[in-house]
């Protein structure tokens, strides 16, 4: 039985007082609803601050992205094993911003996953097509690629420790979310192609949507078989509707 996770990506959001507000609003829904587990991605500046307002709570902590080496010469760059030193449990790879905007290749993706996981943490690898792959029909062979770089890198079983979530890059910040049953569709089908390779793998992963889920389109979502929860991003800024979004999930 695969627990429904929902997390919170904060992008490039925040400040100290925000930080603190938002996390101890949280709490209270996070403790409410204990069959959800619940994690929040601030921006690396915060993790710190995070860590010591999450001490007794029962929410994750994760990073945005993470280099693929552990120290070294490689200015302006943060390792997962510093990240290990704050807590962080999740590692988000393969963002679509990051893919877009800083030039990520799907090989630049597998390394970062490898070296999440070698650190000891949970990479969560974000997969998804554009629209213009969206309407070409090619959204299967997309993430099939995605994943399979990852696959060849690390093998099949390291998605035994792992997160995989679906973000349709037309759905992320447009307010435009897939329907439940356009993202159920690509869910099966991932898990599908996951379990040519490993059965068990494929039944355990926990697969997120992503892309303008909101308090409202949460549940919906949620019922869907093979949708294991949610990567939020403009939602999870919002404390009322980040709360409603996990509350969806119990
Ligand atoms: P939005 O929820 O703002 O569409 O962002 C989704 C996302 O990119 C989460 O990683």
């Amino acid at each position: 039985m695969r627990q429904t996770l929902v997390m919170g990506n904060w992008k490039l959001n925040g400040s100290k007082s925000m930080v603190a507000e938002l996390i101890n609003a949280l709490k209270a829904p996070a403790t409410d609803t204990p069959s959800v587990a619940v994690a929040v991605c601030p921006p690396v500046l915060f993790l710190g601050q995070a860590q010591a307002l999450l001490t007794d709570s029962n929410i994750a902590l994760g990073a945005q992205d993470a280099d693929i080496h552990a120290q070294g010469a490689f200015t302006g760059e943060h390792s997962p094993a510093m990240y290990s030193e704050f807590g962080v449990h999740y590692v988000l790879v393969g963002h679509s911003e990051r893919r877009t905007l800083h030039g990520e290749s799907d090989a630049m993706v597998a390394a970062k996953f490898a070296a999440v996981q070698q650190a000891g943490l949970v990479p969560v690898l974000c997969i998804g097509e554009t629209l213009e792959q969206f309407e070409e029909g090619e959204t299967r062979a997309v993430v099939e690629r995605q994943l399979h770089e990852v696959i060849a890198h690390s093998g099949i079983d390291a998605l035994a420790n792992a997160v995989i979530a679906y973000e349709p890059v037309w759905a992320i910040g447009t307010g435009k979310t897939a329907t439940p049953e356009i993202a159920q569709g690509v869910h099966a089908a991932i898990r599908a192609f996951l379990a040519e390779q490993n059965a068990d793998v494929a039944a355990g992963v926990q697969i997120l949507y992503g892309g303008s889920v909101k308090g409202a389109s949460a549940a919906g979502l949620f019922a869907m078989d093979d949708i294991d929860g949610a990567l939020v991003g403009g939602a999870a800024l919002q404390a009322d509707e980040f709360a409603a979004i996990i509350r969806a999930g119990a």
